[in-house]
This record gives structure tokens, C-alpha cells and sequence, in this order.
């Protein structure tokens, strides 16, 4: 696990979107899984600017979000396509046959998630996932006491989630109970996982995720067993780690060794 700490929200996110960039400029028809949430916003523009300044070309990749509540319309103002086009889709050159997002309208729940399995899979697998950590440790909407091997599914939301997000409705009553998330297993099997964090609020989940012990209490925890994850922190985000220093100091031994951005 890679351990990028940034001195604030604004270099976070330009140090993820470069990564991304640098995944898309090396394969252009890269899988990208995408995550909603206040966190990679400033990913997301920075991604959009590089498009626009750079000519950051998102012809031909392909995305798929984590997650979506369930009982959303697509056009809804809090659902999560919305929050997509909104914030990224809108403002790069993506294809929108090329998008993924779970079904918060579908009938058969089972069937549509075997259906955005298999979607994955026929795209050849996730190059490269970002994700955002909820305060509980959840990542996707995989809730504690999920299983690490989870796939996608219909998924109840815990109360912290529901009243963490209720900033986005008008009233508490308003937020979804369900959604549909990709699992952790699912999440597990994209080839780069890109976790994102910030802010003090984090800070106890993010320690539990990196230095607590694997645990469905944390399901961001699954992380410490797979081959290639980075975290990008900011200063408050980081505050509780143990070892923060020492990431640090491995940061800036890549550098010395020409392996800062890769
Ligand atoms: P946030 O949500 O980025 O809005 O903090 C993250 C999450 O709950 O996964």
C-alpha cells in the first residue's frame, strides 16, 4: 500500500487526477471505476481541466461507478448518474455508451448486478478504481459487517451513512435506505485501486483502514491485502497515523529514485 500524504485537499487531487491521467494517456481505452461523494470532486476538475488545456482524450474509455441508490431515476437530482454527469461526464469527451452505472430503477435487482458483473468483466477488468472511505470505513456503500468477498448487490444503509448524506436531500426522510454498490470482492479485483481522503473527519476511519486489522468493521481494511493500492490523504486526513512520518519519508525516497508519479 502506497501512502501519498498531500499538505492539502487541492494538491490531493491533482496528484490522483495525474495518475489518472497517466493511466489514460497509457492506455487509452482504459477501465476506469468512478466514485461519487464530496472527495474526488477536485479529481474530477482537475481531470476536466486537463482535458480541456491538455487534450486529455476520454474517446475511448470506459467507466464504471461503484455504486448507486436504489429507487433513484436516473435524472434525479441526488442520484448518482446525475452527481457523475454533472461533475465529470459533462465536462470530458466520454462516450456515454461507454458508461456504467448501477440500475437504482431496475426491477430484477439480482439480475441487473449479475449484468453489471459481467459488464466488467467483458470490458476486461478495472485498470484503475478511485475511492472515497465514509467515516464508518465503508467503501462503495459496503456497510461494516459486509463481507470482504461481497459482490454487487442491494445493500441497507447504515444510519451514519444515511445522515451523512442527508446534506444532499432537503430532509433526512428523503435519503434512500438501499442502494446498489459493487462488493468488496468486486472492488477488489480492479487491477489499481486509488483510495481518496480527506479532512479530520477521516482521519480515525483512515487509520483503521491502513494500520487497523483486516475486518469486515472496516471494509476499507480488505485493501491491506491487495498487490496495488495508493491512498491519497491530506494533512488532516493523515493526522492519526502512526507512521506517518515514515510515509513520507518513503514518498521522498521514490522521488529520489525517479518513482514519484508512477
Ligand atoms: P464523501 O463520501 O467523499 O462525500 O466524504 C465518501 C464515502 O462515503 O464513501
Amino acid at each position: 500500500m502506497r501512502i501519498r500524504i498531500a499538505s492539502s485537499y487541492f494538491e490531493m487531487s491533482n496528484a490522483a487526477a495525474k495518475l489518472i491521467a497517466v493511466q489514460v494517456r497509457r492506455k487509452p481505452d482504459s477501465v476506469v471505476g468512478l466514485a461519487t461523494g464530496s472527495t474526488p470532486l477536485g479529481t474530477y476538475r482537475e481531470l476536466a481541466r486537463m482535458h480541456r488545456d491538455e487534450g486529455l482524450d476520454f474517446a475511448e474509455v470506459r467507466t464504471f461507478n461503484l455504486d448507486e441508490y436504489y429507487g433513484l431515476a436516473p435524472d434525479h437530482p441526488q442520484s448518482y448518474r446525475y452527481f457523475m454527469n454533472e461533475n465529470f461526464l459533462r465536462h470530458v469527451n466520454i462516450n456515454p455508451k461507454n458508461v456504467h452505472i448501477p440500475n437504482g430503477l431496475a426491477k430484477d435487482i439480482e439480475a441487473s448486478c449479475v449484468e453489471y458483473e459481467a459488464s466488467i468483466r467483458d470490458a476486461g477488468g478495472i485498470d484503475v478504481q478511485l475511492l472515497g472511505i465514509g467515516r464508518d470505513g465503508h467503501i462503495g456503500f459496503n456497510e461494516p459487517g459486509s463481507s470482504l468477498g461481497s459482490r454487487t448487490r442491494l445493500k441497507t444503509l447504515a444510519q451514519e451513512t444515511i445522515s451523512d448524506n442527508a446534506r444532499f436531500f432537503k430532509s433526512l426522510d428523503e435519503v434512500p435506505r438501499f442502494a446498489i454498490t459493487m462488493g468488496v470482492g468486486t472492488i477488489f479485483e480492479a487491477r489499481h485501486i486509488v483510495l481518496l481522503a480527506s479532512g479530520v473527519e477521516k482521519s480515525d476511519a483512515v487509520k483503521l483502514a491502513i494500520e487497523g486489522p483486516v475486518t469486515t468493521e472496516i471494509t476499507a481494511s480488505a485493501l491491506q491485502l491487495h498487490p496495488r493500492v495508493t491512498v491519497f490523504l491530506d494533512e488532516a486526513a493523515a493526522e492519526k497515523l502512526k507512521r506517518k512520518d515514515y510515509y513520507k519519508y518513503v514518498e521522498s525516497m521514490r522521488q529520489v529514485v525517479g518513482q514519484g508519479d508512477v
